[in-house]
């Protein structure tokens, strides 16, 4: 089968991870960069043998092009991926999918009106090994019903780290460490434990306060419509990054994820099910080492004509979350989506 053509848009610190998991990919072949940064976009286009634009619109001109990853800023995502969606391309989207709901609702709507391509939203970490495990005992029912879990995020991001034209910012990042970092946890728990009935959180900004607009800490409380909950706790404001924390309480046995360690804990045994994770991507570990399998499954849909699973709506869901965390905090209300089966 004729390879894709493929586009990356934004040659920044992620975008490394896409272009060596593209050029490691037979199905696909990398026809274009695009960064506003010339002098970025030349130097980038020359280490992986494609042409280099500065403006997007050019790039999408071309027939040849059949795939646009975008690995820009958070408020770039929702008019990149509407503009390469209008263009007859298939679009690979960065998390999250975009600054805030209005913006998240024009990808949604341009998705829906261009059957003829596909959408999907960067969440690499429903790949890792551990996920996939944890994600067939919450199916499977092997370890009786999910009562709750735990999530935990405590990752260190210095004032250095915000010194960027849009990070830190509520109009161009769309929020902080729930947006940015956390948002993959939010999604695993989320993608765990079912739908989600209603939501309760609160953000401060512990450590920056005065050097960045947004939150660097938050938590909340999960209901699920089954009635399973969860609680969660990310900040930014950590001296380093430690491993992610996942913890599920079934009624027969307790899962734990520690970084890439799981060990089931059951009849007073443990037992490690998945091991640390290595790849040649050069994937820091904190951002999960998975971005390669993701790629290669959205194109492996794409050419065998089958709709791609972690798409719009399913991206929406963790996205969701953090906007009706950030909603939670400021009215200190609940965000209710649908009435819970009540906690035994
Ligand atoms: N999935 C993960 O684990 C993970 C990890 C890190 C970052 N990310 C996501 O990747 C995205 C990019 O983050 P980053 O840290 O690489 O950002 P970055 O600021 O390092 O890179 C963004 C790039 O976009 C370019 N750019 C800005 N405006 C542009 C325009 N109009 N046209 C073309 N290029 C333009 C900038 O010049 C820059 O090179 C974000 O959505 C972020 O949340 C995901």
């Amino acid at each position: 089968m004729k390879p894709l053509g493929v586009a990356v848009i934004g040659c920044g610190a992620i975008s490394g991870v896409h272009l060596k998991a593209i050029s490691a990919n037979p199905s696909a072949q990398l026809l274009a960069v695009v960064d506003i940064d010339a002098a970025l976009a030349e130097k980038t286009a020359q280490q992986y043998g494609s042409s280099y634009y500065t403006d997007h619109h050019e790039m999408l001109k071309r027939d040849d092009i059949d795939v646009v990853h975008i690995c820009t800023g958070h408020y770039l995502h929702a008019p990149m991926a509407v503009d390469a969606l209008r263009a007859g391309k298939h679009v690979l989207t960065e998390k999250p999918m975009a600054e805030n709901k209005a913006a998240a609702q024009t990808i949604l709507d341009a998705a829906e009106a261009h059957p003829d391509v596909q959408l999907g939203v960067i969440f690499q970490n429903r790949y890792n090994p551990a996920s996939v495990i944890m994600k067939k005992y919450a199916e499977s029912e092997e370890l009786g019903k999910l009562i709750c879990m735990k999530g935990l995020v405590t990752w260190f991001r210095g004032a250095g780290y915000y010194a960027t034209e849009w990070k830190g910012k509520w109009a161009t990042e769309g929020g902080g460490v729930l947006i940015n970092q956390a948002i993959h946890t939010l999604d695993l728990l989320s993608w765990l434990g079912g739908e989600v009935a209603s939501v309760k959180g609160t953000i401060s900004t512990d450590s920056l306060e005065g050097v960045i607009e947004v939150e660097d800490t938050a938590h909340a409380h999960l209901v699920f419509e089954n009635g399973t909950t969860a609680i969660f706790y990310a900040t930014n404001a950590y001296r380093t990054n430690s491993p992610v924390e996942v913890e599920m309480i079934f009624e027969k046995g307790k899962l734990y994820l520690r970084g890439d360690i799981l060990v089931l804990e059951q009849n007073g045994a443990q037992t490690v099910l998945s091991e640390p994770v290595v790849n040649d991507l050069g994937e820091k570990s904190y951002w999960g080492v998975s971005h390669g399998a993701q790629i290669a499954d959205f194109y492996d849909h794409i050419q065998a004509g089958k709709p791609f699973w972690l798409n719009g709506p399913e991206g929406y869901k963790a996205f969701r979350l953090v906007m009706d965390i950030y909603e939670s905090s400021r009215k200190g209300e609940r965000i209710v989506y649908q009435e819970a089966v009540p906690a035994k």
